[in-house]
């Protein structure tokens, strides 16, 4: 790599999120696979980013799209081999980029062969390995519910005792008290550092041990996207847990690190997880779940920034990932949204911290409407269509102008592809002064990095904020904000000299006084 040692490189890096089932199929199948990755890694430098995010290609029957993981150190044949991987990995570290990848430590596949011999042997050890407990009058234990809808027990018939599983069925939930459970993930987590991957994302970070008295959890109507509420998560023992995973990274040249997905609101409450000797980042889901709203937005920007700085950590900023509905369509869809996403991006790389950038996102792409008869997700159908799942922001990458696969496949996609793509493909916007493409590739390249930040007195329903000397300005919603005196840098639309609409955004370099 070409950065000196030293550097905590995690702590201002733009990462990158690969949904590697639909980035870019090499083979034909319709799923996109490790080849392709590798092959699409010259975008990604140009884009301008640092680090890579990929989701689980893990060995796995699909039932949560590789988040049901049946073997933690192979890859699954559709997606490659450990050879591939490694190439990859070469190739990414050539370029200067890194590679974090997902571990899945809150439950395995069904067909994992710890849950495979759990249930064909009651009395085999690795049966302790889950959280198998008696029912009650005829019952599940509680009344707990899977974050994919209905109960979060299964009853295991052979035995009449039920499997806990927060999420499908087919994702048995481990019991993180079981000491080999925590032996055989710290080999894991050393078989991927030794190969010389650069971090992991840990997968639902905050569930792992659960309070073991199972006490009563009622899910709030309408389940909110925060999981503050589960009381019977986030338990004590995952501090020490996280003590050691730094220490076994530690050990590694490089700065490896970690970043916890912890579904929570409360700032506070995350910051205890990324103390000095724990997690180095959480995936912040703060402005994920906002609105387009100057004061909210503002007010969780402090929030995060307060808890966080007093425990040293830096904050990410996100707005996008595999399980959300696509920005521009949240943010009204249309003209409008893709108007407000532009300018969420000079947001996104105006704060202080790191940034994730989800596959399409620096598109624009907005949310599909796949056909119900496509849809994939597990959320879909276990709630009997009342969710519509996340297949949505799920559909492959379009590359080329070309329908009806765009580059992405020679094959049947996994999920349609829209057929009117052609104009939001990466072909379409390279080059193209005015596309999203080119607008995140200058806000990559000219974003602040180690500058401090400062807020500035603005008008309600705008947004100011200093970076050393550069200042970013955002107006959600007033009449018109005035550009801020300085020398223009980057602007979210064309045109905007003196002042800045409703809707955008613009960075401008102080001038020296
Ligand atoms: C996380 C993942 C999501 C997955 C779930 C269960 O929330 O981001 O895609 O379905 O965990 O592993």
């Amino acid at each position: 790599m070409t950065e000196e040692p030293e550097r905590e490189w995690w702590r201002d890096a733009a990462f990158y999120q690969i949904y590697v089932r639909s980035f870019q199929d090499s083979d034909g199948d319709g799923v996109g696979d490790l080849q392709g990755i590798r092959s699409r890694l010259p975008y990604l430098k140009q884009l301008g980013v640092d680090a890579l995010w990929l989701t689980p290609f893990y060995p796995s029957p699909q039932a949560d799209h590789g988040y049901d993981v049946a073997d933690y150190t192979d890859v699954d044949p559709q997606f490659g081999t450990l050879e591939d991987f490694d190439a990859l990995l070469a190739d990414a570290h050539e370029l200067g980029i890194r590679v974090t990848i997902d571990i899945v430590p809150n439950h395995t596949s069904d067909q994992h062969e710890w849950f495979r011999n759990a249930i064909t042997d009651p009395e085999h050890p690795d049966r302790k390995r889950y959280m198998f407990r008696p029912g009650v009058n005829g019952g599940p234990p509680n009344e707990w519910t899977s974050a994919f809808g209905g109960p979060a027990w299964t009853l295991d018939e052979r035995t009449g005792e039920y499997y806990l599983h927060f999420f499908t069925p087919e994702q048995p939930d481990l019991d993180w008290h079981e000491q080999s459970v925590q032996e055989s993930f710290e080999e894991i987590l050393r078989f991927w550092l030794d190969r010389g991957v650069d971090g992991f994302r840990i997968d639902v970070a905050h569930a792992l041990f659960k309070d073991q008295s199972l006490p009563p959890m009622v899910e709030p109507v309408p389940r909110p996207p925060f999981g503050d509420w589960l009381n019977a998560l986030m338990q004590p023992e995952l501090h020490p847990l996280y003590r050691r995973w730094r220490q076994v990274a530690d050990e590694y040249p490089g700065h490896r690190m970690y970043v916890g997905e912890i579904v929570i609101e409360n700032q506070e409450k995350i910051a205890t997880y990324v103390e000095p000797d724990q997690l180095h980042l959480s995936f912040n889901f703060g402005l994920l779940f906002e609105q387009w709203d100057a004061e909210r937005m503002r007010s969780t920007i402090d929030r995060t920034l307060t808890a966080l700085g007093a425990v040293g950590a830096p904050s990410t900023w996100v707005f996008e990932n595999h399980d959300v509905t696509r920005l521009s369509t949240r943010y009204g869809g249309g003209g409008l949204g893709r108007r407000r996403a532009r300018a969420a991006a000079l947001l996104l790389f105006g704060l202080p911290g790191t940034s994730f950038t989800y596959q399409g996102q620096e598109l624009g792409l907005e949310e599909v409407d796949v056909p119900q008869e496509a849809r994939q997700d597990p959320i879909f159908f276990r709630t009997n269509g009342a969710r519509a799942g996340r297949d949505g922001c799920r559909v492959p990458i379009p590359w080329t102008s070309e329908p009806p696969t765009f580059g992405f496949t020679t094959g049947e996609p996994w999920l349609p592809m829209p057929q009117d793509w052609s104009a939001v493909g990466v072909e379409a916007q390279d080059g193209e002064p005015t596309s999203m493409l080119e607008l995140y590739r200058s806000a990559i390249r000219r974003r602040p990095r180690h500058e401090g930040f400062a807020w500035r007195e603005s008008p309600q329903g705008t947004m100011i904020f200093e970076r050393g000397d550069l200042v970013c300005a955002v107006n959600f919603d007033a009449t018109e904000l005035a550009l801020p005196d300085g020398e223009p840098v980057l602007a979210s639309e064309p045109g905007i000299t003196t002042t800045i609409p409703a809707n955008t955004a613009a960075w401008v370099r102080k001038g020296t006084t």
